[in-house]
């Protein structure tokens, strides 16, 4: 066991870029890989006030904020290209900016699908995740970088729905990318991998949702969920992220690790 898999320091010296990182589960994995040792980390977002408080408040010494919507490919690239001249290398990308539904009627079925707010809703979640993966990778080979992409999927990415159509065609186009980068890019060395949350509080399931209040939120999370006794928090699912960006996940590649308290019924 090398250092970099002792207990707190799992991501010691790291360099990393989290998309979606001001709000949610991307906030909270910001804030564990500063506690693993993670030397420089790049939260990227379109929420730029929250995005740079997250960084103050992590650190501005190992965190900072840069805007990016990752829906255009060329602002992806120029974060990408930014963080490896600033730290030198990339070594995770967690690619987990989203969005929940596309129009005000989150529960529009395929009867009733709005297309334009369709390609809205697939450029962030599909294409956003796409850009990301490809210039995170070639950055990772150039860089000769045995690097870890994280991509977040979603309980939506393994199963159909009858209502948030186009967010769950998004979601299963995230694990398909991550299958298919994992198969070309083990020959550098670099794995790819997805986490698939069930139900979390976050400002997106509220908004999905409709609900106003968190404990109504808590409730509903809680009741689809075989495993009792507790809520899944943002905290949880970073956890299960830095799992995935760090050595003690060496050998796993191309997998979709569900963190939805058994909401995918065995
Ligand atoms: N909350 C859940 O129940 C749940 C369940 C499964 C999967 N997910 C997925 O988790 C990820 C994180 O969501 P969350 O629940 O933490 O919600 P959140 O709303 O707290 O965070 C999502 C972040 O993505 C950012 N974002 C949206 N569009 C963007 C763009 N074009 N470019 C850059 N950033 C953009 C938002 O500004 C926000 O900060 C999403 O991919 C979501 O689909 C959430």
């Amino acid at each position: 066991m090398t250092d970099s898999t002792s207990s707190n320091n799992k991501l010691q010296g790291k360099v990393a870029i989290i998309t979606g990182g001001a709000s949610g589960m991307g906030e909270a994995t910001a804030r564990e890989f500063a506690a693993h040792g993670a030397r420089a980390i790049v939260i990227a977002d379109v929420q730029d006030e929250k995005g740079q408080n997250a960084a103050v408040s992590i650190g501005s010494n190992v965190c900072t904020y840069v805007h990016c919507d990752v829906s255009d490919e060329e602002q992806v690239k120029n974060l990408v290209d930014s963080t490896v001249k600033a730290y030198g290398r990339l070594d995770i990308m967690f690619s987990n900016a989203g969005v929940g539904r596309s129009t005000h009627a989150c529960d529009q079925t395929v009867l009733d699908m709005d297309l334009s707010a369709y390609d809205k809703l697939m450029a962030v979640n599909a294409r956003g995740s796409a850009a990301c993966v490809k210039h995170a990778a070639r950055a990772m080979v150039e860089g000769r970088v045995r690097g870890s992409i994280v991509c977040t999927a979603s309980i939506g990415a393994s199963v159909g729905s009858e209502k948030l159509v186009d967010y769950v065609m998004s979601k299963h186009a995230v694990l398909g990318l991550v299958r298919c980068a994992s198969l070309k890019l083990g020959a550098y060395g670099i794995r790819v991998n997805c986490v698939s949350p069930g139900p979390v509080g976050t400002p997106m399931l509220k908004d999905i949702l409709g609900y106003e209040n968190d404990e109504e939120v808590d409730k509903m999370a809680e009741s689809n969920y075989t495993l009792k006794g507790g809520v899944v928090r943002p905290k949880n699912v970073a956890d299960v992220v830095v799992f995935l960006a760090s050595e003690d996940s060496q050998f796993v590649t191309g997998h979709n690790l569900a963190m939805d308290g058994g909401f995918l019924r065995v």
